[in-house]
């Protein structure tokens, strides 16, 4: 990864205007000093998304995303934050250093240019064999499966011919090296059989990673044979834990959430069908790679499994690894069908869009898969299934979402609810974990306990960031280290220090702040007060929020002294006095 220095990252957010960079994807009217539109991160019709060019921050009052220009190209884009900082830097002609690489990472870089090359060149190669004499019978094995000349073209599908070494004999003529042939999993060498081709008369799926281009290729016999499947090899380019199938495709979808497949052909058909979300992992194991890398285009995936066992195994196995990356999950039945693949042949569009909206939630899916190795007709069986649902009950650290579930679940298989909770909360604490606190969840929707003083904390970052007079008016009586909570102080931190050196830059402050904690900094500088109309108003909301920061500070810093301590004692007393004078005081505002 390319490191750049903090100083260019800093020029290349001064150089994009937030306003210019996002009123290129989303529609901006302005509205005093700032500009509205739709929010691109969440479905709304009443405009809640506001960017400052003030603050060169974007913050959306409904679903609370917001954040610098950086952040909104991440989000937006799909990028990681130093493909936003190339993309933001050619946009405003801003010269990015080359690293120097290592002789070791030139010549990797070197190679896996070249696998490239020889990927798509056999890529090429194989989708003309598919459109020549040869291809006959794969092009009406293709059309036989329904596909449309233009679903093959966008997927390049192709056709590798019966001669064991055509596609070897091929490369060569394009000048391309016996060890670069190899090693990109295309053709092995042995004593016996001399130069041969991985494959033979298949019809071929060309693997494209997030770039579109081609790193590898799945190759199914036509008619029965084994394997069915034929796939690249793990190479320098190719990682089957690492790419999910049709992914460059189905990244730009509006829906969301993915269709999660378990085949090539699924995904066809389904793309083919309109259903554009729809991709698949490598082979037939779900990885936390394949979890990682969904994770960045799409909060929740919809598992449309094989509906025999196999297909029901490898979903119980995929749901906790998506889970585990922070993904939501549902299944789609598709039931009396085998895949979506036959389900699409069979009814149609419109009953699998049926089908998606009454996929079930996976716990319950869980749930119900789970019941069948009991034998619930028996009062033993059916204790030991209750038990054992209990104990997954227990997975939920989030107590609301474990009461909801355990209504659900109680509701679902007539188990009463006080007596599962009880079940619940027995093996919770046979196990240590109800003795546990609840797990914190990070990140922003994690719930602060709320008496006033953070929403008070807030208006005054908002107002002071809005209008800088107020620090002189206000630092007499606080500093940064008043304000409690982690983020709150660093921000404040951060605020003053800009303000100290003369220059007030809100979306620089970001930079500071992980991605996780840049919609919720955002946020803080973003406070709103309703029923606030006149001057009179404004003052006093400002004076309260001061004397509730205040206030809260002082009750902190007491809790933790010490009444010997002659220093605190007098620092107590300046915080008396300091308050009595501020309920006295009038701002200018
Ligand atoms: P399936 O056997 O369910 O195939 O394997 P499918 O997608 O329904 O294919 P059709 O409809 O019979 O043509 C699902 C996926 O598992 C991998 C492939 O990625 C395939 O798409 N697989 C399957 C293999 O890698 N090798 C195999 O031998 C079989
Ligand atoms: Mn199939």
């Amino acid at each position: 990864m390319p490191f750049y220095s903090d100083e260019l990252i800093e020029e290349v957010r001064s150089r994009n205007d937030i306003v210019d960079v996002i009123g290129q994807s989303v529609q901006l009217k302005k509205k005093g000093s700032t500009y509205f539109g739709l929010c691109p991160f969440h479905n709304e019709k009443t405009g809640s998304f506001s960017v400052s060019p003030n603050k060169q921050m974007y913050y959306c009052f409904g679903c609370g995303a917001g954040g610098n220009v950086f952040t909104f190209v991440q989000n937006y884009e799909n990028m990681t934050f130093p493909e936003a900082v190339q993309y933001l830097a050619e946009r405003a002609g801003v010269q990015l250093p080359q690293r120097e690489e290592t002789p070791e990472e030139k010549q990797r870089a070197g190679k896996k240019e070249k696998l490239l090359e020889i990927n798509k060149e056999a890529a090429k190669y194989f989708y003309a064999l598919l459109r020549s004499d040869h291809g006959a019978q794969a092009l009406s094995y293709f059309q036989g499966r329904g596909l449309s000349d233009e679903t093959m073209r966008q997927f390049g599908l192709g056709y590798s011919d019966k001669y064991r070494d055509d596609l070897y004999r091929h490369l060569k003529k394009c000048g391309y090296e016996d060890l670069l042939i190899k090693e990109a999993g295309l053709a092995k060498y042995d004593e016996k059989n001399g130069w041969h081709d991985m494959f033979w008369n298949r019809v071929m799926f060309p693997i494209q990673d997030l770039r579109g281009k081609v790193i590898g290729f799945g190759g199914r016999v036509m008619g029965d044979g084994e394997p069915k499947y034929l796939n690249t090899q793990d190479t320098l380019l190719f990682d089957k834990s690492r790419n999910v199938y049709a992914l460059h495709k189905a990244r730009s979808t509006k829906r969301p959430y993915l269709l999660l497949c378990e085949g090539y052909m699924d995904v066809i058909s389904l793309h083919q069908a309109g259903f554009t979300n729809a991709v698949a992992a490598l082979g037939t194991a779900f990885t936390q790679g394949h979890a990682g890398l969904l994770k960045r285009y799409t909060k929740e995936v919809y598992l449309t499994f094989d509906s025999d066992p196999p297909g029901i195994k490898a979903a119980l196995r995929a749901i906790p690894i998506l889970r585990a990356a922070g993904l939501q999950s549902r299944v789609v039945h598709l039931d009396p069908y085998k895949d979506p693949d036959e389900f699409i042949k069979n009814l149609g569009v419109e009953a699998f869009e049926e089908r998606i909206a009454s996929a079930e939630n996976s716990f319950l899916f869980r749930v119900r898969i789970l019941q069948n190795d009991y034998d619930v007709t028996d009062p033993t069986g059916k204790t030991a299934f209750h038990q054992a649902v209990a104990k997954m009950l227990l997975e939920f650290t989030d107590e609301v979402e474990r009461d909801n579930y355990m209504e659900a679940v109680a509701e679902t298989y007539h188990i009463g609810f006080d007596n599962l909770r009880k079940l619940v909360h027995r093996l919770g604490t046979e196990e240590g974990l109800a003795a546990q606190r609840p797990a914190r969840k990070s990140g922003v929707k994690e719930k602060k306990t709320e008496d006033g003083t953070r929403t008070a904390e807030k208006l005054l970052l908002t107002w002071l960031i809005e209008d800088e007079s107020l620090f002189g008016q206000i630092s007499p009586f606080l500093t940064p280290a008043d304000f409690t909570d982690d983020i709150y102080r660093r921000a404040a931190e951060l605020v003053f220090a800009q303000h100290d050196e003369g220059i007030l830059q809100p979306g620089k402050i970001l930079m500071s702040f992980s991605e996780e904690e840049q919609s919720e900094v955002a946020a803080l500088f973003h406070a709103t007060l309703e029923h606030i109309d006149t001057p009179e108003e404004r003052e006093k909301a400002l004076r309260d929020a001061v004397i509730k920061v205040k206030q809260n500070a002082v009750a902190d810093r007491t809790r933790q002294t010490d009444p010997l301590d002659l220093e605190a004692m007098q620092q107590a007393i300046r915080d008396k006095k300091d308050l009595e004078k501020l309920r006295n005081i009038r701002f200018s505002i």
